[in-house]
């Protein structure tokens, strides 16, 4: 193992994380990557909490034994939500999370809600009821669990029957009128962007936190020299896999962005 300090390691409970990593990539060209998807044990969304903080001290533990950090990037809300502040008391890089784009959805209208569409345990968690709070927001957050998508995506399935049953049930109750904008609050959501966009009313913006996540990272590290040569590793679980396996998913983004 190379000791000096030069990886950025993306986590997520499985593709999710992809959407941030691929962004990343496009504002970081040079840098090593790693990405490790706990798709094994997706989703984290319906696990207790400690549960999630137990599979991703594990995959950080293991992350840190094979490669030298010199970020660690959790691209997954839900593991931001629950287990982000042990990893920080335990390792010394920078450890970046994902937050919901509350911020820039609220400051869009004074008067008006903002959805946040996540997974149940990132609705249920104290982080967001937090954020709402420091924003002044409490009153103006509408939560919606956007759960199944996450094990659509890691099948693969984008714009199935399926899918969109499942997105006409849960947006059924949903009162438009109130609401000034979504907020996709989970890394695997932004795979159904163009999907969602039957289901969300066209004046409403669809916004995620990736470009937030993406900056602080860059605040936080040393960028690697213009002549690093890029690199890009792959586990799925602990398991070293092609890159090429991920082909499918990043496809997906591109057909949606
Ligand atoms: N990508 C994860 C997130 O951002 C999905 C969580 C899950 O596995 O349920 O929350």
């Amino acid at each position: 193992m190379n000791h000096h300090p030069s990886t950025l390691a993306f986590f997520d409970s499985g593709m999710g994380g992809l959407t941030v990593l691929q962004e990343a990539m496009q504002w970081l060209p040079q840098e090593h990557y790693v990405y490790f998807a706990d798709s094994e044990n997706a989703p984290y969304g319906t696990k207790s909490s400690a549960a999630i903080i137990q599979l991703v001290e594990e995959a950080v533990c293991f992350l840190v034994q094979h490669h030298a950090l010199k970020a660690l990037i959790i691209a997954c809300n839900t593991a931001t939500s629950v287990a982000i502040k042990n990893l920080r008391a335990q390792y010394n890089f920078p450890i970046i999370g994902m937050e919901p784009a509350l911020k820039p959805a609220l400051a869009l209208a004074p008067d008006k809600a903002v959805l946040v569409c996540a997974t149940e345990k990132t609705l249920q968690a104290p982080r967001l009821q937090a954020l709402a709070t420091r924003l002044e927001a409490k009153d103006r957050i509408l939560r919606l669990s956007l759960q199944e998508l996450v094990s659509f995506a890691e099948q693969g399935e984008w714009d199935s029957p399926a899918v969109h049953q499942y997105l006409q049930e849960q947006f059924r109750e949903v009162d438009w009128g109130t609401i000034q904008a979504v907020v996709l609050g989970c890394t695997h959501f932004p795979y159904y962007r163009k999907v969602l966009q039957h289901y969300v009313p066209s004046h409403l913006p669809i916004l995620d936190g990736h470009a937030g996540t993406i900056r602080q990272l860059q605040a936080r590290i040393t960028p690697a020299p213009k002549e690093q040569t890029p690199s890009f590793v792959y586990y799925r679980s602990k398991k070293l896999l092609p890159t090429a396996d991920l082909t499918p998913f990043l496809k997906q983004m591109e057909a949606v962005s």
